[in-house]
């Protein structure tokens, strides 16, 4: 039970406190009828977000996620309930010209503004993350020590943006979340009966993958994924591209699968709009038709799927009723004037690439000759020439383990859809650290090839093989 630790008189009382926000919530939007149905006997409503990355060319997954925030709010849950995970380089960053301040969209407003600090900076942690799904206190290390606390009528939503590569979360303190300690945090959940069903919006390259085969129906867990198991999600909002951010900035406002969800929950009424609407509103939009963007896939317990919108991420009321107005008044009209947010389709740009290309605009931003934009060339320079080598170096090491011919083709194998990337997590992880020790840190880019550690754990690579090899093609002796 939520609140089996209060005494009754603390129950009492807070019943008295939700009847009253009720009543003022019903008295703000003057419609009686609408607002009874999601602020109720029906539990608490939690979130969870979280921004993977950090750094300027990073700026859209924290803006995702403050914009994110801004609709949770909007729709009425509380701060106390919205647990958020952002680096928070951004808004205070010196490339960020409108200092103290996020935009997600290029005529959108700030949508920093009153985003809780919970988990920043180092406190940015996987253990942290699991620790406030799971509602463990004491298992938090730093941060606000906010966690989901949540009883068996609530319901979850959780929004992680970023980067992301096969079988893995990236975290913006390289201790990236692997899917099955992410699988096994959920199922933990599960059977602590402590919510009555979750949904989840991953946005993050080869997003599938966190899921695939792995997603138990039973744990009443409803998820969706920018992409699937084998492909890049994408940026949106690019410099250079149409519609572009303002002039002054070099970096992407956001990821096409969460501004398609973000923006469709802007535009909606969440009380009338179901949570599988939404899924084919965004995949859709996604999808960029079919020429660039990702698709979006959908994992777990689809049952549910038919439920309001506002069973998780709340619902504007003011927003709904501005919306009856609009259509009163003529459709066209009221709703380009009341929203900021109209969606306009936008070239999306791959996210590695979105990457590059805020590193290409830093250059063409200073003035020919000058420290300043040698260095950014050198910066850029130094990305690309990594890029090769970590290419370079995942095949040779396919190469050697496997031989000339096959070598590159079993780095790359993809499974058939409904299995996992691998059966044998900790071998994967294993690898993964063995190759870290021999050939330095993954980076970013460097992570997209995870794949080839799941593969080499399908085939039965042992660590010792993968030690050798590695130290062989990575010239390093440990
Ligand atoms: C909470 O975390 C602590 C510390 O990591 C651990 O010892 C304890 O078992 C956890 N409790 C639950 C209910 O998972």
């Amino acid at each position: 039970m939520a609140f089996h630790h209060l005494s009754p008189i603390l129950i009492l009382l807070l019943g008295i406190q939700l009847v009253e926000s009720r009543l003022t919530h019903e008295t703000l939007t003057t419609t009686f009828a609408t607002s009874s149905k999601n602020y109720g006997d029906e539990g608490t409503n939690w979130a969870v977000l979280v921004a993977g990355s950090r750094g300027y060319g990073n700026y859209r997954h924290q803006s995702d996620i403050c914009h994110a925030y801004q609709i949770l709010k909007k729709g009425g849950l509380k701060d106390e309930n919205i647990v958020v995970f952002m680096y928070d380089d951004i808004a205070q960053s010196e490339e960020n010209p409108r200092k103290g301040t996020i935009i997600n969209n290029p005529k959108g407003a700030d949508v920093y503004k009153g985003v809780p600090k919970d988990y920043t900076g180092e406190s940015l942690t996987t253990n942290n993350l699991l620790a406030a799904i799971l509602g463990n206190k004491t298992a938090i290390k730093g941060g606000s020590g906010k966690v989901v606390n949540s009883g068996p009528n609530d319901r979850i939503f959780i929004y992680y943006s970023d980067h992301g590569s096969p079988g893995v979360l990236t975290m913006p303190n390289d201790d990236d979340l692997y899917a099955k300690d992410f699988i096994n945090t959920l199922k933990k959940k599960h059977l602590m009966g402590t919510y009555k069903s979750m949904v989840i919006y991953i946005e993050a390259c080869e997003a599938g993958s966190i899921f695939e085969g792995l997603l138990q129906k039973e744990w009443n867990i409803y998820a969706t994924t920018a992409s699937n198991p084998d492909e890049s999600s994408w940026a949106t909002y690019c410099p250079g591209f149409d519609p572009s951010p303002p002039s002054e900035f070099d970096t992407c406002l956001g990821d096409l699968y969460s501004v398609a969800w973000l923006e469709d929950s802007d535009m909606h009424n969440a009380q009338s709009e179901t949570v599988e609407q939404q899924y084919e509103v965004v995949k859709k939009r996604t999808s960029d038709g079919g020429e660039h963007g990702s698709h979006v896939m959908e994992y777990g317990n689809t049952d549910f799927s038919k439920e309001h919108l506002s069973s998780y991420i709340g619902s504007s009321t003011l927003v709904s009723s501005s919306h009856k107005g609009h259509n009163k008044g003529g459709k066209g009209k009221g709703k380009g004037k009341g929203n900021k947010h109209n969606p306009i389709s936008s070239t999306p740009v791959e996210q590695h690439e979105a990457d590059i290309l805020y590193l290409k605009r830093k250059v063409l931003r200073e003035p020919e000759g000058s420290i300043k934009r040698t260095e950014a060339q050198k910066e850029l320079d130094a990305a690309m020439s990594h890029r090769e080598h970590v290419d370079r170096t995942f095949e040779d090491i396919g190469k050697t383990l496997f031989g000339e011919e096959k070598g590159y083709e079993m780095i790359k194998t993809v499974r058939s859809a409904g299995q996992s990337i691998v059966d044998d997590w900790d071998c994967f992880k294993t690898l993964v650290e063995t190759y870290k020790t021999h050939c330095g840190v993954l980076s970013t880019y460097g992570k997209k090839h995870m794949r080839a550690f799941a593969n080499m754990c399908n085939d039965g690579v042992q660590q010792a093989q993968l030690a050798k090899v590695a130290s062989q093609v990575c010239g390093r002796q440990v």
